[in-house]
């Protein structure tokens, strides 16, 4: 057994062990990757100041992210295909959050149903949706997470429309995948993987299959998005949405301060800052430059969270210190399921919790909701300054 010391550790070994289509689905970012990029070196700018002999003793990094109390303020991000990682997928990581004491968010486009995975926890999770065309559909998809005990649904803005990411397409992704002799030749080395998918059912995508109309194939994400997905929308739209829900939102996708005032009017419960992991827009901003921006206009109106580009525990206290409530993370749980199922995603979480203490210790702090921006050295031209 490996000494797992980082979540880069964890991604040798998601890489190894799953299929070429599945890890390069969760490992692009959309066009050149720029912003994909900036989004891990733009933390990589921000410096921590040490600080010593300041009583260390007591540290918590319990807070509460929309009134929910968390063990530490990161969550797990909605990922489409989790299931196709590691079979069952959705059910392991959603456990091993409820375990953490973290929320689990749950794709659209997952795997495993809604229904499943609430069968299969006991502590309620969060549901994500997108902007569909078929009201009928979002409607259903309300109620079903109503029944299965959400607690608060996602609504993901910035995809209308899917960014290309090349391997996608040169990998022929599809859920299950379908049989070339590319992927055959790369499945065959990836053996305890199918072995373990040959013992689920669970292998089309489960929220979809059998309940959305007239998808033409069902195995498709990029088909899916192209016919279902609700070009015309605007933020009258997006407020009917969040009254067809009617419990607690948090929108997500926000990378400008205009649009961030108008998630805060419309009375989201938070919004996340995100550029989607760096899948949509290539060239856009990377999340924590777009942060301050962001907080200057809402940070007293909304609550702020952060996801795109947080690989460590580090990176969440640069998030937090800067002024963000919460944190996601979606590559850093999903290469510890692809490493090793649940237990590969409890230790990422143990790994960033690690991390996350022991630098706010160095810096010289006791509790993460009392972070601020004085442990950090911020470049002067961090927000650059654009035309
Ligand atoms: C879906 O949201 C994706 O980024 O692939």
């Amino acid at each position: 057994m490996p000494v797992i010391t980082t979540i880069a550790d964890l991604k040798r070994m998601h890489k190894r062990r799953t299929p070429k289509m599945f890890y390069d689905y969760a490992e692009s970012g959309s066009w050149t990757e720029q912003t994909f990029r900036e989004n891990t070196s733009d933390f990589d700018q921000i410096r921590l100041r040490q600080r010593i002999a300041v009583d260390m003793t007591n540290r918590t990094t319990a807070s509460q992210m929309i009134g929910q109390d968390v063990s530490m303020p990161v969550a797990l991000a909605p990922v489409g295909l989790t299931g196709m990682q590691c079979a069952d997928g959705e059910i392991k990581a959603a456990r091993a959050a409820e375990k953490f004491g973290v929320p689990f968010t749950l794709s659209t486009m997952s795997i495993c149903s809604i229904e499943d995975v609430a069968a299969r926890t006991n502590k309620p999770f969060w549901f994500q949706v997108y902007t569909l065309k078929d009201d009928d559909f979002m409607q259903r998809l309300f109620d079903r997470a109503r029944d299965a005990g959400c607690s608060a649904i996602v609504i993901t803005l910035d995809l209308q429309i899917m960014g290309q990411r090349h391997k996608d397409l040169k990998n022929g992704l599809s859920a299950p995948p379908k049989f070339t002799l590319a992927s055959m030749a790369d499945l065959a080395t990836k053996w305890s993987w199918g072995l373990e998918m040959m013992g689920t059912p669970r292998r089309f995508f489960g929220n979809i299959v059998g309940h959305a109309k007239g998808v033409a194939d069902p195995s498709s994400l990029a088909s899916w998005t192209a016919e279902a997905f609700d070009q015309t929308l605007d933020w009258n739209r997006v407020a009917e949405l969040m009254k067809m829900w009617g419990g607690p939102v948090i929108l997500k996708g926000i990378l400008d301060a205009e649009d961030a005032k108008k998630a805060a009017e419309l009375g989201a419960d938070a919004i996340i800052v995100s550029n989607h992991g760096g899948r949509q827009l290539d060239g856009a901003l990377s999340s924590i430059r777009a942060l301050p921006a962001i907080l200057d206009a809402v940070g007293d109106k909304v609550e702020v969270h952060l996801d795109s580009g947080i690989r460590s525990g580090q990176d969440v206290l640069k998030a937090l210190a800067m002024g963000a409530k919460g944190t996601y993370i979606g590559r850093a749980f999903v290469n510890g399921l692809g490493a090793m199922g649940e237990k590969g995603v409890k230790t990422a979480l143990e790994v960033i919790h690690k991390e996350l203490d022991t630098t706010m210790a160095l810096c010289g702090r006791r509790d993460v909701k009392e972070l601020d921006r004085d442990i950090l050295l911020i470049p002067e031209n961090f927000e650059g300054r654009w035309q």
